[in-house]
């Protein structure tokens, strides 16, 4: 019998060389807090400091738009320039001032889901993308080759930033899970075909990246791990990619999956599906019993209705992940952290109602929609 205390989720852990003070990592979410032209704001900042001084071990960033073009979202944070850096040092220095609090940044590239007014989706293939309408533009060799570059410089631009970390976005339908999936990669070159070619953009990235921020500097992935329709990748074929990532040398994977057009329809999709029951916890567990045993020294970060801090510290005992990631508990209580490790193991007041998706999605800044809707009633019974 293992005894459950929560000495595993509030024990030092690493990611490559970097110590991680817990266990906790705050999920990419996206926030829509920058300036409209990428730049950190004092908004952000905040915001961060809060996450920060919740006690969450390490913060990944709102995903982040390698190339200014292709953005997830309004107001998204940029790093396709050096002018964007001295914003960024800015809000990593205030995320560094809480004790020991790690940062890292995601960036992304929004792929066949770009909504961009000015600019048409690109993508390995062309898709059509349900929730627009469109269909996307198939990228060129040359093209490709291009957008690695900019992800390997806005990685070297994150770690001038003085970040602890960068994450590649490739999961959630955005680009480099685009190339990943066989259900939007038709491509019969370099870059599409077999699982190995599929996976050779992130392979290149991580190269290009590594040669610009040297070798003591975590690069870690969010990977599709299952797309969700039956064309796409299923876990199976995630394992193989995986294996190849591990053996390039990314150091750490956080197993996602879902695309926005399901999202869109249902409201109850990955990667962010509704969590009313214990059933409907840790919902993507069986993606990390897949991964963890091909993990060697790259770290497994489990994402994915995590609510329960006593099963979190069994996942961690059990070896089935070496971190526990979350995003909506957080935009509601920043402090749950916190309040854990000082012994209230309630679970987070979250309902994982997703009103926080639709407020992003309809660009409006992140906050808990609940929240703000008790607080109201809450001011004005007072008044
Ligand atoms: C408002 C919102 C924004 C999100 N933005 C991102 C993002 O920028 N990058 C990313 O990889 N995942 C993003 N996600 C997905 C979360 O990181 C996470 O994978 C998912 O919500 C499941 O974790 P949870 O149950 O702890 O919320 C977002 C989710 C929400 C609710």
């Amino acid at each position: 019998m293992i005894k459950i205390t929560l000495k595993t989720l509030f024990s030092p852990g690493k990611i490559g060389i970097v110590q991680i003070k817990n266990r906790i990592v705050r999920s990419a979410t996206f926030d829509g807090m920058a300036s409209r032209e990428g730049h950190v704001t004092d908004q952000l900042i905040d915001y961060y400091k809060v996450l920060a001084q919740g006690g969450t071990g390490l913060i990944i960033s709102s995903a982040s738009a390698a190339d200014t073009r292709y953005t997830v979202g309004s107001r998204c944070m940029c790093f396709n320039d050096d002018e964007f850096i001295p914003g960024q040092k800015k809000l990593v220095k205030a995320v560094h001032e809480y004790s020991g609090v790690k940062i890292g940044a995601q960036l992304a590239h929004n792929g066949l889901q770009g909504t961009h007014p000015k600019y048409k989706p690109v993508a390995p293939s062309p898709i059509l993308y349900k929730a627009t309408n469109k269909v996307s533009e198939e990228l060129t060799g040359e093209e490709i080759e291009e957008i690695i570059k900019k992800f390997a410089a806005a990685g070297r631009r994150a770690y001038e930033s003085g970040y602890d970390m960068v994450q590649l976005h490739g999961a959630h339908g955005y680009l480099l899970s685009n190339f990943l999936s066989p259900y939007t990669n038709k491509r019969t070159d370099e870059f599409g075909g077999s699982t190995e070619r599929r996976t050779k953009i992130l392979v290149d990235i991580y190269n290009q990246m590594r040669d610009e921020v040297g070798k003591n500097f975590p690069i870690i992935i969010k990977l599709q791990a299952l797309d969700g329709v039956e064309e796409g990748i299923q876990l199976e074929e995630a394992k193989k990619i995986a294996q190849i990532l591990v053996q390039t040398g990314f150091d750490a994977i956080e197993p996602s999956g879902g695309l926005a057009e399901l999202q869109m329809k249902t409201d109850n999709a990955l990667p962010s599906k509704k969590v009313k029951t214990a059933e409907d916890e840790n919902f993507l567990l069986p993606a990390a019993k897949m991964l963890h045993p091909i993990m060697k020294n790259c770290a497994l970060i489990l994402v994915g209705g995590i609510r329960n801090p006593l099963i979190a510290e069994e996942l961690l005992q059990t070896n089935n992940c070496d971190f526990i990631s979350l995003s909506r508990p957080l935009i509601r209580e920043p402090n749950l952290p916190n309040r854990w490790q000082e012994g209230d193991l309630t679970p987070p007041s979250c309902i994982s109602c997703n009103s926080c998706l639709i407020a992003i999605f309809t660009g409006k800044p992140l906050h808990c929609v609940v929240e703000k809707r008790l607080a109201r009633r809450k001011k004005k019974k007072s008044t």
